[in-house]
């Protein structure tokens, strides 16, 4: 059984909780989507990969600090699992411990509505105000556009390019990095 389980995160039209056991099976449906690895460097998985990276992710929540939190994003009206939005917390030196990163995924048959926008704004609002991060960072392939769109749209700058830094396949891809900072976000400066 899930022995804590922490945050919840409610915005306009999603509602973020983070993954439970439970939540193994619409997991695995959405990381064993073609559509939705088409820019990761990992393959679509197996059930029992699945099962695998959730037990990670639940023992990651329930340390002390937690190293990570993996929301799964529901649409509230539909009571619907709609993607996955995580932030990971890096324990680097150089970190601190203050540096989050993040990464999403969506079914398709959710794109285009704001949806991604929406989750990501709210978890790195999380970060700054719940966690105190100093900073987020996240990143994608240069030809992820809705993905760097998304980005954009939820106050992220671009700091740069890893150029061929990206290993998809056989291919190597220009990896674009951004990042935001707490004092990017204004209300939470104060
Ligand atoms: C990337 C992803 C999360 C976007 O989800 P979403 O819910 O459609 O995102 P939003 O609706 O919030 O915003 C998407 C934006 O990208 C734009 N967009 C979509 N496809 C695009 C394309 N091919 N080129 C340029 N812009 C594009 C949309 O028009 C929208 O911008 P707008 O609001 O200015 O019109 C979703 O496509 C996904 O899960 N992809 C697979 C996994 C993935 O790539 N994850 C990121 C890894 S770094």
């Amino acid at each position: 059984m899930d022995k804590k389980i922490s945050a919840i995160i409610e915005t306009d039209r999603l509602l973020l909780r983070t993954a439970t056991f439970q939540d193994t099976q619409s997991i695995y449906q959405l990381y064993s989507l073609p559509e939705s690895s088409h820019y990761e460097y990992w393959e679509p998985i197996d059930l029992a990969k699945a099962n695998r990276l959730v037990r990670r992710w639940v023992r990651n929540q329930q340390k002390h600090p937690c190293s990570a939190y993996h929301f799964v994003v529901f649409l509230k009206a539909k009571e619907l699992m709609i993607g996955m939005c995580g932030l990971e917390i890096g324990f680097n030196p150089s970190e601190a411990g203050q540096i989050g990163h993040v990464g999403y995924r969506y079914f398709p048959e959710s794109w285009g509505n704001g949806y991604a926008t929406e989750a990501l704004s709210s978890v790195v609002e999380f970060a700054f105000s719940q966690l105190s991060l100093h900073k987020v960072e996240s990143g994608c392939v240069r030809e992820n556009s809705a993905s760097a769109r998304v980005l954009e749209k939820s106050g992220f700058r671009l700091e740069g390019c890893r150029r061929q830094g990206f290993l998809i396949g056989q291919k190597w891809h220009d990896f674009m990095v951004y990042g935001i900072l707490r004092k990017d976000i204004k209300p939470i400066q104060t």
